[in-house]
Formats: structure tokens, sequence, C-alpha cells
């Protein structure tokens, strides 16, 4: 496949190639975790472990939340992303806000009734890009739902990486 003359071209190349490989390899797994078709990001992460939540104010339901939100990343100071919903006894959205979120703001989560206007108000708390595609609708989803082996589990994806990278380098000298 390489002959001598390009063999050094030619390593650069497949190693590119393997590199290329690899990393589209990850942004499936990245949208295996994500819910539905969830946009991924195409401009460069601000920071290390940036990410983004669906943002919406007061919106009237969660279609036109996720429909029109803004697609902005997290300011570094928080983790998470939070939604609130507002709901009628017969379960009709009345208002959907979503946003990032600190830690502290996410000891909120769970439904409240309110006996005045006969509404209830559910607020849920997630980890993860783009995780508050759903609206917490009852005490099963308006949970603080965070990933723990989230930084385990990718550093044990880049270590196996790199090792078939090793590797297939490896095959390709000899
Ligand atoms: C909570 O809401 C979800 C989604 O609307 C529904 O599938 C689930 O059955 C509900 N759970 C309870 C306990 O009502």
């Amino acid at each position: 496949m390489c002959t001598n003359s390009m063999s050094l071209l030619c390593h650069i190349l497949a190693a590119a190639f393997v590199h290329i490989f690899i990393d589209s390899g990850n942004w499936i797994l990245a949208k295996n975790i994500n819910f539905h078709n969830v946009r991924l990001p195409v401009d460069p992460t601000p920071f290390p472990s940036s990410f983004k939540c669906f943002t919406c104010d007061n919106v009237v339901d969660n279609y036109n939340c996720n429909r029109w939100a803004e697609d902005k990343w997290c300011p570094q100071n928080t983790e998470y992303c939070l939604t609130v919903h507002h709901f009628t006894s017969h379960g009709r959205s009345t208002s959907v806000t979503k946003k990032c979120a600190t830690r502290e703001e996410c000891h909120f989560v769970g439904c409240r009734h309110h006996k005045d206007t006969s509404h209830t108000e559910c607020i849920s708390c997630c980890e993860g890009m783009i995780c508050n595609v759903e609206i917490p609708t009852n005490h099963t989803n308006a949970i603080f739902a965070v990933v723990h082996a989230r930084r385990t589990s990718g550093s044990n994806r880049k270590a196996v990486n790199t090792l078939l990278l090793a590797l297939i380098s490896v095959i390709f000298v000899l």
C-alpha cells in the first residue's frame, strides 16, 4: 500500500485517518447518550467540560421551548440544566422555563401543587450536553439526574482509543 519513497507521508495520512475514525466514533457515542435528535455543536468548546442547555424563559409549552430555544454555552459557574414546568390540573402546560443552573438551584427539584391556582409546578435538573429535552410532569421525572460515571467512562474510552491508535501505528510501521 505504501511505497518506500512515500512511506512517511503515507503513515501520517494513515494516522490522520485513524484519528478521524476514532473521533467520529466518539461523536456517535455522544449522540447515543443524548436524547432524541439534538443538534451537536460544531463551534469549539469555550472551556473544558463545557456544555449547553435548552434555554427559554416562560414559554407556553415544551415544543415551543425546544423549537426556539437559544443555542449557547452555559457559563462556567453552572454545572446542570434546569427545567421548570407549570401545568393545570388537566395536565395542560402553561409555562416552561429552561436554563443552565448551579448545584444550589437544583436543590429545589420535585413537584409542588398550588391550591389557590390549582396549578402544579415541577422542577427537574440533569447533567450533560443539552440534557433538558423533556419536561417534568410528576415525582418520577421531577428529579436531579446526575451522570455519575461520566468522568471515569470518558477517561476509559480515551485510554482505549490511545491504545488502539498505538496498536494500529505499530502495525503500519511494521
Ligand atoms: C410520570 O410522567 C410520565 C411522563 O408523562 C409517565 O410516563 C409516568 O407514567 C408518570 N408516572 C407516574 C407515577 O405518574
